[in-house]
């Protein structure tokens, strides 16, 4: 299999940019070269890891398994009334296919613009951004059978979506590789702009009627003021989910704390915004040898160069302890630790 290499440095493979090695690697480019690969029994019993853009991850330490990349590509799309149904292969970037859908006039993704990593990750994650979650847009995906070689379609409904979570997190873990996404538009687009960030950048630029492109560009204008380009600062996004916790326990909190920071989410939930926490705790901009949190936004740990994935693990460590002892909160980290 000319596709299958042995010791690969996943260096260039992770966002965050630390060091470890896969024992096996394989970069697809075909649901054939899937059928392929797993046709040899050896590997179906290895640990395995799938990769899109490798931008969720810290890694730390060697994998000893095999390594998945999912680089297959191509976009084509249906119409359906009004709507529009959109489909990609697994290893096109995500925000080439939000240029895509806003290009055509094809609504529903523009909040998602910029959000790293491919499409194949896209339901695994549930990803979200400025008021909009993947959930809500998803049509269908196609994925590979680990177990059988059999592809299988899974409907919106089998994913099991919940904020940042899927059934392919959960009990389908490492069970199913997913091959291509289905994304359901619309050509009448329906605009997102509640979020405080969006509506402040669409006045600053004196835009009353925005397209899905002026979304777009706006979305993307935040993004790159708040967040580091992990091609040049490695980091893998929000490090840590934002809590969800009781009401309850919100009116504690908001007793001792009245700036809390805080969204209703769904009925006796509230959510916090975990930066908020982290920041109050001291934690913002804070550099720790090769490691650290950004300077515009503490949810999002970074590399400064020659950071470990122990070390930023271990400094994520403290924060978590810190956030507990200050507020009771146990964060849960959003980035997967390999
Ligand atoms: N905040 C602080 N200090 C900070 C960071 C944030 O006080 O250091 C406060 C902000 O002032 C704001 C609130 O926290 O009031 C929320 O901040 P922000 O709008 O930046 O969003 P977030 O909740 O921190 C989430 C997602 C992001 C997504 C943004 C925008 C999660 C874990 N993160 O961040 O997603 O881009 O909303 O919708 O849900 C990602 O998942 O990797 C990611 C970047």
């Amino acid at each position: 299999m000319s596709f299958l290499r042995e010791h690969v440095s996943l260096k260039n493979h992770n966002t965050f940019g630390v060091q470890a090695v896969a024992r096996w690697f394989a970069e697809i480019q075909s649901e054939a070269d899937l059928t392929e690969l797993f046709a040899d029994s050896k590997l179906q019993h290895l640990p395995l890891l799938v990769l899109g853009g490798g931008s969720n991850m810290l890694f730390t330490k060697n994998f000893d398994g095999l390594v998945v990349w999912m680089n297959n590509k191509g976009i084509w799309y249906d119409l359906d009334g009004d709507e529009v149904v959109l489909t990609a292969a697994a290893g096109e970037v995500w925000n080439d296919l939000v240029n895509y859908a806003v290009d055509h006039g094809f609504a529903g993704m523009e909040n998602l613009s910029l959000i790293p990593g491919t499409v194949g990750a896209s339901p695994v994650q549930n990803i979200g951004a400025y008021g909009v979650e993947l959930d809500t847009i998803f049509e269908s995906c196609r994925a590979f059978e680990i177990k059988t070689g059999q592809f299988r379609t899974f409907t919106k409904t089998e994913c099991g979506f919940s904020y940042r979570e899927s059934i392919f997190k959960q009990e389908l873990k490492g069970q199913y590789i997913i091959t291509q996404v289905s994304y359901r538009l619309k050509e009448h687009p329906e605009l997102h702009t509640s979020y405080g960030a969006i509506r402040d950048e669409l006045s600053r630029r004196q835009i009353t009627q925005p397209s899905i492109k002026d979304i777009s560009e706006v979305v993307s204008a935040i993004r790159v003021s708040k967040l580091p380009d992990p091609s040049t600062i490695g980091n893998a996004g929000s490090f840590f989910k934002n809590p969800i916790i009781s009401i309850d326990k919100f009116r504690q909190l908001q007793s001792v704390f009245p700036d809390i920071v805080h969204y209703p989410a769904g009925p006796d939930k509230i959510k916090l915004a975990a930066g908020w926490l982290i920041e109050q705790c001291g934690w913002k901009g804070k550099v720790k040898g090769q490691t650290g949190t950004w300077k515009n936004q503490a949810l999002v740990l970074v590399n400064h160069g020659y950071a470990t994935g122990n070390e930023v693990f271990a400094f994520s460590e403290e924060i978590i302890q810190s956030v507990l002892e200050r507020f009771q909160i146990s964060l849960e980290r959003e980035v997967n630790i390999i």
